[in-house]
């Protein structure tokens, strides 16, 4: 999960990291008293989970508390990039010396974390990592020994950052690891015109697989919904599901995600493609075949549903009885047909042949089963077998 600017910034302070004093607002009169609050004039800037805010008119110096009010105004509402602001935060200015580029970022191809800094921070980054990489250092880190005083003090210097940047680089480093972060990134991390050295804008994205174990995931980054992401996605993650949403037309239910991945397989191979990626897990229970069979009809792009099912610990008859409860609370619109295998398989078919819905079918093998839900899917069309007919082929 991205954070947004506010969010990075408490991360930072919580750390050590020296930042400005800030505020974040929703409504221009709310930006008023704020700066008023911060002492008159503020810096302004855009909380979108985008880079080149400044650019595109979303970071603004406001010089009182009544030109903050204004300034809010114009920015609060503004696209940038596709992204509403939404809300604006209000920074202190400060007088700036000289900007820097601060980061680590998890470097998976090399299975290592890089450090990455720069003595020429600021708005044009990219285009001088682009222009002259070599003003640009990237430092492997050892995860098992991290920032020490003298790895942190070596890559400062290696950048040609002021020999205080080392205590961040150290700082930062505790907000990757305690935070549970993928990438830390301070752009710019300025030397003021007093010789203090400040974080004014940070990047940070965290591991999701580690929000079990970080308390504000359930706090202060609850807000963080992000507007941007899939709905279907969100829905499901809300249901607590292993989805992922994909171009195609065939819903795809599985259990185990190895299963799934090759049932999104046979299902490209019979010439349709997958809507999604939905594992149900070992221990599927009828409120989770519901749960999935719900996100996954309320998917306008389906047309039809394959359930692919190899009876394990939890067997076939259970995940039967889970689909015939779930088309109890479910209204079945498209087709769907179900391919179980495994433990109690007969006595799973003859459940869902007892319950002879007329928008189910059955099939006995995971290519015939594809074939058909491939089928339903290229003709758009409901099945074609009266409900009498039904039954293993
Ligand atoms: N508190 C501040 N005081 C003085 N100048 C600031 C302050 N905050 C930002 N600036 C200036 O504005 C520039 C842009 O700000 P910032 O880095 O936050 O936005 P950005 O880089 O355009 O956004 P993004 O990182 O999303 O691309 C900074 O490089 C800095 O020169
Ligand atoms: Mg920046």
């Amino acid at each position: 999960m991205d954070l947004y600017e506010h969010q990075a910034r408490e991360l930072f302070k919580d750390h050590g990291i020296p930042v400005p004093d800030a505020a974040v607002v929703a409504t221009p009169r709310e930006a008023r008293a704020a700066a008023e609050a911060l002492g008159g004039s503020v810096v302004v800037k855009a909380q979108v989970k985008t880079g080149g805010r400044g650019k595109a008119g979303g970071v603004k110096f406001a010089a009182d508390a009544a030109s903050a009010e204004l300034t809010a105004r114009q920015i609060l509402g503004m696209d940038i990039k596709g992204h509403t602001v939404r809300k604006v935060m209000l920074a202190q200015p400060v007088d700036i010396d000289a900007e820097f580029y601060v980061g680590y970022v998890l470097d998976r191809a090399a299975g290592t974390f890089l450090a990455i800094a720069s003595a020429e921070g600021g708005m044009d980054i990219e285009e001088v990592a682009a222009t002259r990489p070599e003003a640009v250092v990237r430092i492997p880190v050892d995860p098992a020994v991290g920032i020490t005083a003298e790895k942190a003090a070596a890559i400062a210097a290696a950048a040609g950052l002021p020999a205080e940047a080392a205590t961040v680089l150290q700082q930062l480093w505790q907000v990757l690891i305690r935070e549970d972060a993928l990438l830390v990134e301070v752009n710019p991390l300025v030397r003021t015109t007093g010789g203090r050295i400040l974080a004014l804008d940070g990047k940070v994205t965290l591991d999701d697989n580690a929000s079990f174990r970080q308390a504000r995931w359930g706090t202060s980054h609850a807000d963080n919904a992000d507007p941007h992401g899939d709905p279907l996605e969100a829905d499901a993650a809300a249901k607590g599901l292993n989805y992922v949403k994909l171009a195609g037309r065939v819903g795809v239910i599985g259990n185990g995600a190895g299963l799934v991945m090759s049932t999104l397989d046979v299902v490209a191979g019979c010439g349709a493609e997958p809507a999604n990626f939905l594992d149900i897990g070992g221990g599927a229970s009828a409120q989770v075949m519901a749960d999935g069979l719900s996100v996954i009809l309320s998917d306008p792009d389906v047309r039809s549903v394959l359930v692919n099912v190899f009876g394990g610990i939890t067997a076939c008859d259970a995940v039967a009885d889970g689909i015939v409860q779930a088309l109890e609370s479910v209204h079945l619109t498209k087709p769907l047909v179900v391919r179980l295998d495994g433990n109690n398989a007969a006595q799973g078919r003859a459940i869902l042949n007892a319950r002879a819905h007329p928008l189910v079918q059955q099939a006995t093998t995971m290519d015939g089963a594809a074939r058909r839900a491939a089928a339903f899917c290229l003709m758009g069309a409901s099945p074609q077998t009266p409900a009498a007919t039904q039954g293993v082929r």
